[in-house]
């Protein structure tokens, strides 16, 4: 599907000043605008409406227990929204923002209750991308924006996978072009004495901890789910029928692959590099050979899975921390898979 502006029913906009201004009328009057991070698009909303919150619930269909992240430009002054209780936060903020790090701290309920769903934190978020730091500047507000795709769902990493998700529901997307950073950003929460890291993404323990000394994962699932409510629901999953498979199990894969072939229907496998010598002539997407070429392929993998009749994925060797956050996302969005033994 291509877009133009010329259309009617247009919905998406390239970033020019005068989309920003038809943007900030949609904002300002509690509707949803559709933005590109340097990790996957965003829902964003106006954080200080109570309205525009739930608009964001609603066209999610996202459970109302899940708090959102706020995003604000980079010389935002946070003292109005936050208290910044722990000096380690200061240097996180100097080491990797702006960037795909979000940090919780303790808020001071300047923004919509609705935002962090009666949770006395507010977790903010200062993305890179050149675009989204223009979007925020423009509007000059804090933006609740949670990840642009209907809840469950994987998450958009195109204006077009937005407009899959949502059509014509919400008036505006900004297209900013593929997210380079493809998954979405660390959570890390800044209220206790040792930073804990709440979901993994590119900023990792190891990195934190080179600059504030110490940082840990969060512990157990209930642990988690107290502290970020969101972690407890299926996440990423692909529109089309999924199949996991144990590393290296190529024999299994192909026939599983040859069975589909024979009954016509379209199969993709998502590998990597190092599994594709052992699957030529096969439908292959490959995510590449290290953390950050995996994570910023993922997502656009999955979405590239709903154009076939299954998805076989293939789990692969984690040695880092980047392609542990990944494999964090690619388990999640198998996680619903048929069995493969
Ligand atoms: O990269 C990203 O973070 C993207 C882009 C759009 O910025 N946003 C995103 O938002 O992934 P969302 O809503 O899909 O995920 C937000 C995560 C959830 O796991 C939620 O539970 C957690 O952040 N979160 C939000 N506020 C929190 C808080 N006050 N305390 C703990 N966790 C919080
Ligand atoms: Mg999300």
């Amino acid at each position: 599907m291509t877009f133009s502006c010329s259309q009617s029913n247009v919905k998406i906009f390239k970033i020019t000043d005068k989309t920003l201004e038809i943007a900030k009328n949609y904002i300002l009057n509690d509707q949803l605008v559709a933005f590109p991070t340097e990790t996957v698009y965003g829902l964003g909303a106006n954080a200080f409406s109570d309205e525009a919150i739930r608009a964001v619930y609603t066209a999610k269909g996202r459970p109302l227990d899940n708090p959102l992240i706020v995003h604000v430009h980079k010389d935002y002054d946070l003292s109005t929204l936050i208290y910044d209780d722990n000096a380690y936060a200061k240097k996180l903020r100097e080491a990797f923002l702006p960037g795909p790090l979000t940090i919780v701290y303790r808020s001071k309920n300047a923004v919509s209750d609705l935002v962090s769903c009666g949770l006395n934190t507010l977790a903010i978020r200062v993305p890179s991308s050149e675009s989204a730091q223009r979007f925020l500047k423009y509007l000059n507000l804090p933006i609740a924006a949670p990840s642009a795709n209907i809840s469950k769902h994987t998450s958009a990493v195109t204006a077009e996978h937005v407009y899959e998700d949502f059509g014509d529901t919400i008036p505006m997307i900004l297209d900013g072009g593929r997210c380079e950073g493809g998954i979405e950003s660390t959570v890390l929460d800044a209220t206790g004495e040792v930073p804990v890291i709440l979901r993994k993404g590119l900023i990792t323990a190891e990195m934190v901890s080179k600059v504030v000394g110490n940082c840990v994962y969060a512990g157990n699932a209930s642990e988690l789910n107290k502290r970020s409510p969101g972690t407890k629901y299926r996440h990423y999953c692909p529109k089309t029928t999924t199949f996991l498979f144990e590393k290296g199990d190529y024999e299994a894969v192909k026939k599983l692959y040859d069975v589909s072939v024979n009954q016509g229907k379209k199969p993709l496998v998502m590998c990597t590099k190092k599994d594709e010598p052992y699957l030529e002539g096969l439908n292959l997407f490959s995510l590449g050979e290290n953390g950050c070429q995996m994570a910023s392929r993922l997502y656009y993998g999955l979405h590239e899975g709903e154009r076939y009749d299954l998805l076989i994925g293939i789990k692969f060797d984690v040695n880092d921390e980047v392609t542990l956050s990944v494999e964090n996302r690619f388990l999640k969005a198998f996680a619903s898979s048929e069995s493969s033994n």
